[in-house]
């Protein structure tokens, strides 16, 4: 089973995807982590440079070709072989990220970003999509409080996360079978719960 985690920066992503692994662990299941960009070799050096706040000047097109090509490195090494020996995947964003923040938040045509992305998933989508919700004005007042780690989305304005937010509902309203939504204001441990109940139901889980 392959799960992605979808959200704003700040919405808690990558606490509630460890917190889910070590659930699922003591569950038995054999779970693989990975996060978006980075999560190999090649996507870690190309995360290096996509979180450089030096490369201001960086064109939205060589963005969009850097978060892809970190992208078809990790589901060629990582997410294809993985899911063939029954592994549970837990992704910290995957493709819809690049609908959300390419295509909603900089404009860029989404019909030819989904060509571009079945291309180097080979058609791979999550079985299940759990979006983490939270306004910007929020999720940015968390990022400045808990010290995360800044990157060049963060200098873009509450007007660019308002459109990647309201992309992330357009995208749930048009697969709602394969997203669910979680209520990300509340605290880690009710959203935690939340989560392992959904995910619990989907793998027929007992305990
Ligand atoms: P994160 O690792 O803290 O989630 O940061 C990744 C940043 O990159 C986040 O601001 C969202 C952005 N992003 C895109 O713009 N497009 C993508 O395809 C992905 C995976 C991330």
């Amino acid at each position: 089973m392959f799960i992605s985690f979808e959200g704003l920066d700040g919405s808690g992503k990558t606490t509630q995807v460890q917190r889910l692994a070590v659930w699922l662990r003591t569950h038995g299941r054999d779970v693989l982590t990975l996060r978006e960009p980075g999560g190999t070799r090649l996507g870690d050096a190309i995360r290096a440079i996509l979180h450089d706040q030096t490369y201001a000047e960086m064109d939205v097109w060589a963005e969009l070709m850097l978060y892809c090509a970190s992208r078809a490195q990790l589901v060629a090494e990582q997410v294809r072989p993985h899911l063939q020996n029954g592994s549970v995947i837990l992704s910290d964003r995957f493709a819809d990220s690049t609908l959300a923040y390419q295509g909603y938040g900089r404009g860029l045509d989404l019909g030819f970003l989904r060509t571009l992305l079945h291309a180097i998933t080979h058609g791979l989508q999550p079985d299940l999509t759990l979006y983490l919700d939270i306004d910007p004005e929020r999720a940015l007042a968390r990022r400045r409080s808990s010290g995360e780690e800044v990157n060049r989305m963060d200098a873009e304005s509450i007007e660019f996360h308002r459109r990647v937010r309201a992309g992330y509902h357009q995208l749930i309203a048009e697969q709602p079978d394969r997203w669910v939504v979680i209520d990300a204001s509340a605290s880690p441990d009710q959203v935690a719960a939340h989560i392992q109940a959904v995910v619990k139901a989907r793998l027929n889980l007992s305990g």
